[in-house]
């Protein structure tokens, strides 16, 4: 966090690694973090906190596995989501996109509960940017 203003464009610029978000800033004891995102994340759920997603640029997939079934939001630039605490869900993006997420200050990026992480996915609490 800083005291000055950020530019979201050099935020995402700074680093290359996909799924692996970096802290922006911080609201109360809420981190807004921002991710480069392409292919699939793991499927996980977040048993106590909603998770909130703004894609900045490219579009977005969440699958959710709900009580009525299995469904995917498509989530284009400028959409927003919240995927509730609990929902197992896992984001992908075939062609990629970066995202802005807020949730609490400590959320690991594979929740509670997670199937086996791959290579691929950063299991963080999140990063600070390097800038
Ligand atoms: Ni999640």
């Amino acid at each position: 966090m800083t005291a000055e203003p950020l530019s979201l464009a050099t935020a995402l610029a700074s680093f290359d690694t996909l799924w692996s978000p970096r802290v922006a800033t911080r609201v109360n004891d809420y981190d807004v973090r921002v991710a480069k995102v392409r292919g699939e994340h793991v499927w996980h759920a977040h048993d106590d906190t909603d998770e909130f997603f703004l894609v900045l640029d490219g579009e977005l997939r969440i699958a959710l596995r709900e009580p009525a079934g299995e469904r995917t939001v498509r989530l284009p630039r400028g959409s927003v989501f919240t995927v509730p605490r609990g929902t197992e869900h896992r984001p992908s993006s075939p062609e990629g996109a970066s995202i802005l997420m807020f949730e609490p200050t400590g959320t690991s990026t594979v929740g509670d509960r997670h199937d086996e992480v791959p290579s691929h996915v950063d299991a963080t609490t999140g990063h600070a940017l390097a800038l």
